[in-house]
């Protein structure tokens, strides 16, 4: 299922989520080499990566958010949508109350600081998973009719282009989503690219 807002061709939340996902863990790592080494400059930059990880999060989620409206409801896509993005909620919020509490004086920042910081990336691991079935299992951002030779994105053609059985795969854009029938249009249509090379 096609992504509703991209850039360049792509779908611009998973260009977004770098910025929360790279800044939050590596601010949780920080805290980590404080506690170890008691040097305060590593909670002082750690401070400043969770404010701008936060800013990241927000914006990444208003994205995602645009594309899990278009999914259809009744969809297990819709479900693992709605627990991948209240779980990341959550997440964005358990950082903005660790960035609070330590706000007062982040060289030494108070022990709930660092936990919810802590809990915050546990639960991103399981939100991050659930992101990703979004897309390898679900087909969620992924064109349709997508194939390992479709033309490039910032061409005018279809992804399906190329491929046995392509304008139909197309043509299912504006049908009601079936990602079982699509599965399976793409799958038969590998089965003959298959047979043709070999
Ligand atoms: C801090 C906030 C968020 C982070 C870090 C995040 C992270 C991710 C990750 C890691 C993926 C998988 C990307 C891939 O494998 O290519 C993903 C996909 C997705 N996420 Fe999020 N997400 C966030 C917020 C949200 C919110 C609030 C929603 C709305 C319910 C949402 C909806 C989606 C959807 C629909 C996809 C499928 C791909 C797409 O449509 O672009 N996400 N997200």
């Amino acid at each position: 299922m096609e992504s509703k807002v991209k850039l360049a061709g792509h779908p611009v939340h998973p260009m977004l989520i770098v910025f929360p996902l790279g800044l939050l863990a590596t601010a949780v790592i920080f805290d980590i080499i404080f506690l170890v080494s008691g040097n305060s400059q590593w909670t002082v930059v750690a401070y400043y990566m969770i404010g701008a990880g936060i800013i990241g999060g927000v914006a990444a989620a208003v994205f995602g958010w645009l594309d899990w409206i278009a999914i259809p409801n009744g969809t297990r896509a819709r479900r693992i949508g709605l627990w991948h993005g209240a779980g990341n909620m959550v997440v964005v919020g358990l950082f903005i109350l660790s960035w609070v509490l330590r706000r007062e004086g982040p060289e030494v920042p108070p022990t709930g600081a660092i936990v919810a910081g802590l809990a915050g990336v546990v639960i991103a691991l399981v939100t991050a998973w659930l992101g990703g079935e979004l897309v390898g299992r679900l087909g969620v951002g992924v064109d349709e009719g997508a194939h390992l030779n479709s033309p490039s994105s910032l061409s005018e053609l279809p992804a399906s282009a190329g491929l046995a059985g392509g304008a139909r795969s197309a043509s299912t854009n504006n049908h009601p989503y079936t990602g079982g029938e699509r599965r399976a249009s793409v799958a038969s249509s590998y089965a003959g690219a298959d047979r043709r090379g070999h």
